[in-house]
């Protein structure tokens, strides 16, 4: 008998540890992405312990990671210099002080120096976080109170801005000026009035909002590469166009890259594509698996913050954690030539499972930039939220996706989320893994 993620023996110490976690744990998880809903059916995996690619669970099966904590783990699992000085700081300071330490300044310099539009930056704990006070720095800037976000995109779970995530066409309005839809019950109808969401990868909808209510436009949110909808890429002249036209009205810029951010380069995708945001968010790259996460931007804007105007607090922020961990994760990332590497390696990836699905003639097809990426199984192309939602095949994914964990590779069950490669990944794994996907992808139905 085959062994699959449903066999019972094989993961029966997740199933176990599930079953006690839903006694105690509402849904059994610590988030929403973990949880059966999310496509983790009929449980999630529990975690025992990952080390550089790998991660191993609860019934000591291995798996090459690209789920990789969706996101943080950049240098794999317990990168050894980051956990080296997250444990030097702790026994040799202490975690929280409620008071600034030397260090602060130190990361505060490093990320200045690596990305150009960021000349001032403040430590928080979340993207989440960080996103709630860029648009508050952003509507006291100007004066104003709307916010554009675009269908499909994530932006953390505030009441401000979880809305339209993924909503169901039915609710979802015209497509060319599209509904706020709300993640969920008990979000104050108010937040969603605050919002004007948009289709991505649509200059004339953007420049028609624009002229239709620029007056009340103070901040265009997005993320650079849309990575909440599988992986969606910028068409030529999109981002430049938003540039444009943002800064021709006074509309601060605000770039989430909490996904792209130390991934698709030192100075995230505003370095790779060129385009220089008035505030940008990071997160999951910074910090080499610990929670930290900044907002940096104009001097002028971030002057709000300095004179006490607009409100940054918190307990945790900027703990002695939190500022190790991206000292030392910094320090890797910033070494000449550690990206020519991972581009290179991912690029032997996409090409080769291309090269798979063609094979298997999968109606199918990779998009990625450097160390994020998605597979479609669409016969069109995707260039937002809509087309997704219209013509991508989750059942085909979820199928994927079940022949991928049963050869040991692991990435989220949802087409919508991504699959992230380390720096800890190896060409080994990368074969290792395009050979579990000629496998997996011989079991899928083929087209004509
Ligand atoms: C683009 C983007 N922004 C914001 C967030 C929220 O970050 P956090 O989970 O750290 O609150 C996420 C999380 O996945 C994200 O992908």
């Amino acid at each position: 008998m085959t062994m699959t993620y449903r066999t019972p023996a094989r993961t029966a110490g997740s199933e176990r540890l599930y079953r006690t976690a839903c006694e105690l744990i509402p849904a059994g998880v610590n988030s929403t992405a973990r949880a059966r809903f999310s496509g983790w059916d009929p449980y999630p995996l529990f975690a025992d312990h990952g080390t550089g690619a790998h991660l191993f669970d609860a019934d000591g099966n291995r798996y090459i990671d690209y789920l990789l904590g969706l996101g943080p783990m950049i240098l794999g699992h317990r990168p050894p210099k980051v956990t080296a000085a997250v444990v030097e700081a702790i026994q040799r300071q202490g975690t929280c002080f409620a008071l600034p330490t030397a260090a602060e300044a130190v990361v505060a310099r490093k990320i200045i120096s690596l990305v150009p539009s960021v000349e001032q930056v403040r430590l928080c704990n979340t993207g989440t976080e960080a996103i709630i006070y860029a648009l508050r720095l952003a509507r006291t800037f100007t004066g104003r109170r709307k916010v554009v976000r675009f269908e499909g995109m994530y932006h953390g779970f505030s009441d401000g801005v979880y809305w339209s995530k993924h909503p169901h066409l039915d609710q979802a309005g015209p497509e060319d000026r599209p509904l706020a839809v709300p993640q969920g019950p008990g979000m104050p109808a108010s937040a969603g009035d605050q919002l004007i969401i948009l289709p991505w990868n649509d200059v004339a909808a953007l420049r028609a909002a624009i002229a239709r209510e620029g007056d009340d436009i103070a901040a265009v949110l997005t993320e650079p590469v849309m990575c909440n909808t599988g992986c969606i890429l910028p068409e030529p002249g999109y981002l430049e166009a938003m540039r444009e036209l943002t800064a021709a009205r006074g509309i601060v810029l605000i770039y989430d890259e909490v996904i792209t951010g130390f991934r698709l380069g030192v100075a995230g995708a505003q370095g790779h594509y060129g385009i220089r945001p008035d505030l940008s968010v990071f997160a999951k790259g910074l910090g080499g698996g610990f929670p930290v996460a900044a907002l940096g931007g104009r001097r002028d804007i971030l002057a709000l913050v300095a004179d006490g105007s607009v409100s940054m607090a918190g307990t945790y922020s900027a703990n002695a954690i939190a500022v190790a961990a991206a000292n030392a994760a910094l320090d890797e990332l910033a070494v000449p030539g550690m990206y020519e590497g991972i581009y290179a390696r991912c690029g032997r990836f996409y090409d080769g499972l291309q090269k798979v699905l063609h094979d298997a003639r999968l109606p199918a097809y990779v998009v990625g930039v450097g160390p994020v990426l998605q597979v479609w199984f669409a016969k069109q192309p995707i260039r937002n939220y809509r087309d997704a939602a219209r013509h991508a095949s989750h059942e085909m994914f979820r199928l994927w996706w079940e022949g991928m964990l049963d050869r040991g590779v692991l990435f989220h069950p949802g087409a919508f989320e991504n699959l992230f490669v380390s720096f800890a990944h190896t060409d080994d794994d990368i074969d290792e893994t395009l050979e579990a996907a000629r496998h997996a992808a011989a079991q899928l139905p083929a087209h004509g």
